[in-house]
């Protein structure tokens, strides 16, 4: 068939414009294609296409929306002389993120939510102090969001928690301070809402070497003075707390700073103990080793009772931007619960 002209120009035309729909869109498409599964260790993108940057996190369900707070770790790592005895390297200080999902495997930013101080070197949350293991309760009585963090001076000398709130899940948060909780030395940290609504700080203490359980004031802005000392000597970090059908379970590392070690488990009847250690609950490739990762919380998902997913961090401790997620299925046997290597998986229907 003869074609005119004119049909030529409108077919190289449309020709060129695909083409050119094929250049522009199909990349921003493919960066911000939607996650199906959990991938853990591989690098994990938000709905931008930029690498989740939350490490150290923790998971807050509120209005039907999961909101997960981390450390942001950019730029330079660096290993401080102070800290060359036990291999502290560490990042200038940002802040911490929020990311918001309803389906758990797609993240949207929120923005920095509780940014370090740029220009007063003396401020607890100067960029050359430490924020850390960022997690968030909402207290339905006062309507605000409390975030508890490890707060502490470059060496983790200080040991502090520290606490900030926000009327809005997406911040921002106002610093209200830090304080060594009941007296005590405070740095690897979680908090734990029961299903009565009282709260807790689990907080690594007496310089890592035992774990504190301290019930938090009704507002959760404080510790109430009623406290534990459990795993005495057992020099307990990363703890992530968890409860399922009526028990309290425990996760926590071994304490070696950022280099992985062999994971820790407990379970209890009530959470002022007593806490029965149990054994390494990871199975798979290199679970002596936590899967090269530490715990930082264990998150109960919605709608779906007695499924739990454990979130771990792998860092790298010699470019600690480039610390990777490790997200994976807790399985619960008679006595504990397990944590089995999966390369890839998905939340059950
Ligand atoms: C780990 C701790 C991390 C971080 C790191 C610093 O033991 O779990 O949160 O404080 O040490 O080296």
């Amino acid at each position: 068939m003869k074609t005119t002209k004119s049909q030529q120009s409108i077919v190289s035309m449309i020709a060129v414009a695909l083409i050119a729909w094929h250049i522009l869109c199909i990349p921003a498409w493919a960066a911000t294609a939607s996650h199906t599964e959990f991938k853990p260790g591989e690098i994990w993108t938000d709905t931008s296409g930029a690498p989740i940057n939350a490490h150290g996190g923790g998971i807050l369900y509120h209005d039907k929306v999961y909101y997960w707070y981390g450390e942001i770790k950019s730029g330079k790592t660096w290993l401080p002389e102070i800290n060359r005895s036990w291999g502290g390297t560490r990042v200038e200080t940002t802040g911490i993120a929020c990311y918001s999902s309803q389906d758990l495997y797609n993240w949207k930013y929120e923005g920095n939510v509780l940014p370090a101080v740029q220009d007063d070197p003396n401020h607890e949350l100067h960029k050359s102090k430490v924020m850390e293991r960022p997690k968030v309760l909402y207290n339905a009585a006062t309507k605000q969001f409390v975030l508890w963090m490890h707060v502490d001076s470059q060496d983790y000398a200080l040991s502090h928690a520290g606490v900030a709130t926000s009327s809005s899940p997406k911040g921002p948060f106002r610093y209200v301070g830090s304080f060594r909780p009941d007296g005590a030395m405070s740095r690897d940290m979680t908090v734990f809402m029961d299903e009565d609504g009282k709260a807790y700080l689990f907080h690594a203490s007496e310089n890592n070497a035992t774990m504190h359980i301290s019930l938090l004031t009704d507002d959760y802005l404080k510790p109430s003075g009623r406290f534990v000392r459990v795993f005495e000597g057992r020099s307990m970090e990363a703890p992530a707390v968890f409860k399922h059908q009526g028990r309290y379970y425990l996760m926590a590392s071994g304490c070696t700073g950022w280099a992985p070690n062999e994971a820790r488990s407990a379970v209890a009847d009530s959470i002022w103990g007593p806490w029965k250690e149990l054994d390494n609950p990871c199975r798979g490739p290199e679970a002596e080793v936590t899967f090269r990762g530490q715990s930082t919380y264990v998150l109960p998902v919605a709608d779906k009772p007695g499924t739990f997913i454990l979130m771990a961090d792998r860092w790298n401790q010699n470019d600690l931007p480039d610390s990777r997620y490790l997200w994976l299925p807790v399985t619960f046997t008679d006595k504990g619960f397990e944590v089995h290597w999966q390369t890839t998986w998905r939340l059950n229907n």
